[in-house]
């Protein structure tokens, strides 16, 4: 198990106000689970509040722009977030890269636009089934992190990787236990290629259908080092349950 895990909740397009009692709810588990890092990524338009009402666990926002502001209708830039309360942001979920059609070059200039600001970035990878099927898996993660990854060494300090198998979001499917020891092991291979020695401090979390009952083995699994929940944040119950066995 990592040392501080960090848990990262992703609401998605899921959420109004009624649901700022289960950021309350998570931010009160916070405060008694301190070996543990806890964020949320709210909708955009709870991000002001959620950062309100929850005062110990960071707060995200799930996009942002690359441009730093103008005729973008709509959209919402990396200062926006910060102007509201959000420390981080996640870039490139696979969600993003299906439904706008998101390239890795997009990625880049959405994380560059966001480190540029202050934010910390949490970038997403990951394959498709087909693609693991074909054996391709390691090479397709490879290639995103190639392309979606600042390059700057000095952004890696910044940079979180979360490695999302496609095939296992909101599926109730995740890889083996060593299939995901085997892909963050490549991630960190690649990570030192890209970043030098300044990729040690990069953290990389698995996400994919993490419940607080299998949460457990996949954070004692050497390389991981938290977890990006969708559909188990979505309550105070399960996701303090992914805090607990965390910590
Ligand atoms: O970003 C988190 C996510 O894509 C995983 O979703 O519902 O499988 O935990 P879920």
């Amino acid at each position: 198990m990592a040392e501080r895990p960090y848990i990262v909740g992703n609401w998605k397009m899921h959420g109004t106000r009624a649901m700022l009692s289960e950021a309350r709810a998570i931010d009160r588990a916070a405060e008694r689970l301190m070996k543990v890092e806890v964020a949320i990524a709210p909708p955009f338009t709870l991000i002001h509040a959620t950062r309100k009402e929850a005062a110990l666990i960071g707060v995200g926002a799930q996009d942002c722009h690359a441009a730093e502001g103008g005729a973008h209708t709509g959209d919402i830039s990396a200062a926006m977030l910060k102007d509201a309360g959000a420390g981080f942001v996640i870039i490139g979920h696979s969600e993003r890269r299906a439904d706008h059609d998101e390239k890795d070059s997009d990625v880049r200039a959405k994380a560059e636009a966001a480190l540029a600001v202050g934010l910390s970035v949490i970038v997403c990878v990951g394959e498709t089934e087909a693609e693991r099927d074909a054996g391709k898996a390691v090479r397709v993660v490879a290639k995103q992190l190639d392309g979606s990854l600042p390059q700057a060494d000095s952004a890696a300090e910044k940079v979180t990787v979360a490695y999302e198998p496609v095939w296992a979001i909101g599926t109730g499917r995740t890889p083996t236990l060593d299939d995901i020891e085997a892909m963050h092991r490549a991630i960190r291979e690649r990570l030192h290629e890209i970043y030098g020695d300044a990729a040690e401090s990069v953290r990389i979390l698995y996400g994919g259908s993490v419940k607080p009952d299998n949460a457990a083995e996949i954070l004692n699994i050497a390389e991981v080092g938290g977890a990006l929940v969708g559909g188990a944040s979505l309550t105070a119950e399960s996701f303090v349950g992914i805090m607990t066995a965390a910590a």
